[in-house]
Formats: structure tokens, sequence, C-alpha cells
């Protein structure tokens, strides 16, 4: 086995969930907080036009960058809801956001050179790093710049291999935006420095509450990550996209048609359909119902004793300090899979700072099993600490 190989950690999170599924098979009743992918079905048009496309015979390899009718209807979708004018050109329609992190740090960077990201993060992003020899460099973040990379982080952690910054705008595990101004900062930094700035915005759709603009709109030489997975349900169509300077674009094409070929021709003419009023309709009940979710889920956590310093402003993430109710999240989430019948993320599978103290929770089950697990772990908890 190579070296890289035996260098890619575990998803931890996969074994939580492989007996959680184990205790269920048991007869077990287990609530689902670990995931993190939406509960929702995929939006009726979206599944309607992949079950057409099917029928129709789509079923072959389409262009590497993608169908030409689906890089025209992201970039009008760029074009109405950030105003920002994109060339299809400059879009990429990629297996996931996973395909377009992959092909990102393919592009842009050397064997040696280093990246910055925050740690903790999405845990993929350094294995990717690590695949292609290009050095993931962990910036530690905390709840003082909502566990979120700043401009002066950095300018501090630039070093002389360091060609960029890798940001996700909200972040997982934590669901914390990075305010407007600090990302026009840190691209700033990241510009006078000649590197390159990646923005994945793969939850950016679920910020609550307001009107983000996107990173598109800082630049066109800032690479922006995003996905069909989160916002609009499909995590197992397996496609996102990128948009990207147009300089890159042969060479992302070169990329992309020697590691993919393509990325899935059902998923691409389905997402045509991820526009249309009455699917942004259906999205925007969802979004609702995670508000609500949240609303409901971090003011109960606070009260067991969990420390969220920051409100989650989107995605459908809490990362939670365990505070004084246990020291490592590894041990405390298998034990309440065990005794209490919930399933946590460990923080652990974010990364090395302060990690092992915090665990995550996804708010993809309904209220109503948000509050069991609250009562869950707050009988659980009693009956732990008791003499
Ligand atoms: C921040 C972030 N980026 C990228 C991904 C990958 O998503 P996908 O490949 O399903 O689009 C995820 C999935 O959880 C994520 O949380």
């Amino acid at each position: 086995m190579s070296r890289r190989a035996a260098d890619i950690e575990p998803f931890r999170v996969m074994d939580i969930l492989a007996r959680a599924q184990a205790l269920q098979a048991a007869g077990r009743d287990v609530i689902h907080l670990e995931v993190g992918e939406p509960d929702f079905p995929t939006p009726a048009p979206i599944v309607e036009a992949g079950i057409r496309a099917l029928r129709a015979g789509q079923t072959r390899y389409t262009p590497a960058l993608g169908l030409p009718a689906l890089r025209e209807a992201i970039a009008a979708y760029h074009q109405r809801r950030h105003g920002v004018a994109i060339d299809p050109a400059r879009i990429a329609v990629t297996p996931g956001a996973s395909g377009a992190l992959l092909l990102a740090v393919a592009a842009l960077f050397d064997p040696g050179e280093q990246l910055l990201m925050a740690d903790p993060g999405y845990p993929c992003n350094r294995h990717f790093a690590r695949l292609l020899e290009v050095e993931a460099v962990g910036v530690p973040v905390d709840a003082a710049s909502r566990f979120q990379l700043t401009a002066a982080a950095v300018e501090r952690h630039w070093g002389p291999r360091t060609r960029g910054v890798l940001v996700a705008n909200p972040g997982n595990p934590t669901g914390t935006v990075i305010p407007r101004s600090e990302l026009a900062a840190i691209h700033a930094q990241v510009r006078a420095r000649g590197g390159w700035l990646l923005v994945d915005e793969i939850y950016h759709e679920l910020i609550q509450g307001r009107d983000e603009p996107g990173a598109l709109s800082l630049g066109e030489d800032v690479v922006v990550v995003n996905s069909f997975s989160k916002y609009w349900c499909m995590t197992g169509w397996r496609l996102g996209w990128m948009v990207l300077p147009a300089e890159l674009m042969p060479a992302v094409e070169r990329l992309a048609q020697n590691l993919f070929l393509a990325a899935p021709t059902p998923a691409q003419h389905a997402a045509l359909a991820a526009f249309e009023p009455a699917t942004l309709e259906i999205l925007a009940g969802y979004k609702e119902t995670l508000r609500a979710r949240r609303d409901m889920l971090v003011p109960a956590l606070r009260a067991l004793g969990f420390e969220i310093p920051v409100q989650p402003e989107g995605a459908f993430y809490v990362y939670a300090g365990l505070g004084g109710l246990a020291a490592d999240g590894e041990a405390f989430a298998r034990r309440l899979l065990e005794e209490a019948g919930v399933a946590v993320t460990p923080g652990r599978d974010f990364g090395r700072h302060a990690t092992k103290a915090h665990v995550r929770f996804a708010y993809t089950a309904s209220r109503d099993h948000l509050r069991q697990a609250a009562e869950r772990i707050a009988v659980w908890s009693a009956r732990a600490s008791a003499p």
C-alpha cells in the first residue's frame, strides 16, 4: 500500500453510522444526527427530469466540463441570485463538490506547496491535498473568529511555500459564516501574495436570515466550488460545479477528461430542473424547516450543558463543546449511541485543534426527533453522573 493511502485517516462518522445501523438491525431505536446530508427528498421536478432523461436514453458521457445547457443554467442562476455575470465557459460541472475540490487542488498546486485551511474544517480537503502531495496547513480557529479563517490568520500563517487558501462559507462542522468584509480582506491578502483563494459555497444557499453575496462578486480570480448535494438535496446524484478564472479552463478540462471523463449524465439532465420556480419554492420550504430546527436545537443543547459560543448561521450543523459533560468526544459519541440511542459525530473527524472536546450535531432529523434526542441526552447524562 502506498504511503499516501496509509496517511488518509478514516472518516470516524462512518464507524458511528455503521454501529447505529447494526443497533437498528437488532431492533434498537436510534436517532440519527451524525451524517451530513439532508433528510428531505430530492424535489419532485428534479426527480421527474431525471426519470425523463433516463427514459430518453440519456445514459452516455457528456462533454468533460458538463452539458452546455446546464453550464448556461448555472451561469443564469448566479446572475439572478447574486447579480454576477459569468461566462458559462468558466463553469466546470463536476462529480459533486468533491470532484471540484480534487480538480481545483490538482490544477492549482504543485507537490510540496502549502494550502491553508481552517482547523476544524471539512476533513476530505486535507486528504485531497495529501493525495496530490500538497501540504494542507490546518490553521487553528475558534469562537473568537467564528471558527473561520481571518485575513490576519492568513497573514500570520503564510510562508514561502504557501500558494493558496481554502475556506468553506458557511463552514462544516460549525455552520458559521465569514463576514463579507473579512472575506474581502482574505481575498486581498491572497491576491497580494500571488496565491489562489478557493471558496467552497456548498452551504451558501443555506445561510439563514439574510442574503449574503457569493464570493464570485469579489473578482474573477476567485475559485468558487458549489454542489447540488446539500441545498438541492441531491447527495446521491453526485453533482457539483466550480467557477474558475478563464485561463484555468483548458487545464481543468484536461484533468476532468482524465480523472472522471464527465459528471453523471442522468444527474446533469435532472439538475436542469434545479432552478425552476417550482423547485425553488420547495427548497425555500426545506430551508425554513431547517431554521426552525436550529432555533429549537441550539437552546436545547445549551440547556443540557453543551457550549455553543457562536450561533450557527447556515448549513445544518451545530458544533458543540462538551464543557463539563465529558472530556473525549469519541468516547462520548460511542456511549451516547450505545446507551441513549443518539448518533452524533466526534469532533476529531474535523481536525486537531481542540476537536477532541467537541461533537457535531446534524439537524437532519424532524423536530420531534430532535426533541426526543435532547430528552434522551438529559436522562442519560443525569443517570451517567448520578452517584
Ligand atoms: C464543506 C463541504 N464541502 C464539500 C462536501 C462534499 O460534497 P459533495 O461531494 O456531496 O458535493 C461536503 C460534504 O459534506 C462538505 O461538507
